[in-house]
């Protein structure tokens, strides 16, 4: 039986609920987090623990025991025995539940803290062939920063490219790429990265900083900039990036093809660095 974390308790998943006025449920009044386990150890916990008390922390959510984040990920990779096997955590903090109103309740109550750990493996067949993006205006609000569990104007283009064929979604504000709807993108031209500088437009992806690392240390070329929708028929190569796909080669945005089509060569580095690291990052090497 699947073993989850509710408000402070490990549970089977079968006992796990919460309130029908729970401000998570009614207004999206909520924060999350995925991280990956690699059969042994988290990549880059600690940058998605500093992400989720950031998000915390913008949209004023109180949760007293966030320090706890780091151990209870690791309890529930234990306690549903995922420990050799890669996996995900998804970890959720709404703002309570209280009669519903807009503003915050009052007095305060305790916020809902909700974890999962499941088995979850790449999809090798993407990240060696690469896959499409469908291009749309992004209809976001203007703190995509945040990691809010507010996604409807995330899954709406999201599912419009899933029934065309595509893979992921390409959103566009004022005439330049922001990211995907649930991953971060990069261009390359001339073997110089771009992609989008870190601002309220993208979610700031743990993966895009461990690239912007790997392109910094192995002196890749990389300019944080959006780069304008006129330009992608020019782009030698494109990507994305996030934590459940580690890195994706993109072949084609709408009807344009990248470059040849197929995965390019600063791309296919970028996936041999990666896998390097996660090795790197394993404790017992
Ligand atoms: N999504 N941009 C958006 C809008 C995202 O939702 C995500 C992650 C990313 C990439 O961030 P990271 O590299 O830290 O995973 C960028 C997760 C995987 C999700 O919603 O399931």
């Amino acid at each position: 039986m699947e073993t989850v974390y509710l408000n402070g308790q490990f549970i089977p998943r079968d006992q796990a609920t919460i309130s029908p006025d729970d401000r998570g449920f009614l207004f999206g009044d909520s924060i999350y987090e995925v991280t990956r386990w690699y059969g042994g150890y988290f990549l880059d916990l600690p940058a998605h623990a500093a992400r989720l008390r950031r998000s915390l922390k913008e949209t004023l959510i109180e949760w007293e025991d966030s320090g706890r984040f780091e151990e209870i990920s690791e309890e529930l990779i234990s306690r549903n025995d995922l420990g050799g096997d890669c996996s995900i955590v998804y970890f959720q903090v709404t703002r309570g539940a209280a009669p519903r109103t807009h503003a915050f309740p009052k007095p305060a109550v305790k916020p809902t803290v909700y974890g999962y750990a499941k088995r979850h493996s790449i999809d090798t067949l993407a990240c060696e062939r690469g896959v499409g993006l469908w291009m749309v205006p992004d209809p976001r609000w203007n703190r995509c920063d945040i990691k809010s569990t507010a996604l409807i104007a995330n899954i709406l283009p999201y599912q419009e490219a899933h029934d065309r064929g595509f893979a992921e979604v390409c959103f566009v504000r004022n005439g330049f790429v922001t990211e995907g709807a649930h991953s971060n993108i990069f261009f390359v031209r001339d073997g110089t990265l771009y992609t989008h500088p870190e601002s309220n437009d993208i979610l700031s992806g743990i993966t895009r900083k461990i690239i912007v690392a790997l392109a910094a240390e192995y002196e890749i070329p990389l300019t944080e900039e959006a780069v304008a929708v006129d330009m992608i028929p020019y782009m030698h190569e494109a990507l994305i990036s996030n934590t459940t796909g580690e890195i994706v080669p993109v072949v084609k945005i709408s009807d344009q093809v990248i470059g040849n089509g197929v995965a390019g060569p600063v791309t296919r580095n970028l996936q041999q660095l990666f896998r390097n690291r996660v090795q790197a990052a394993n404790p017992v090497r």
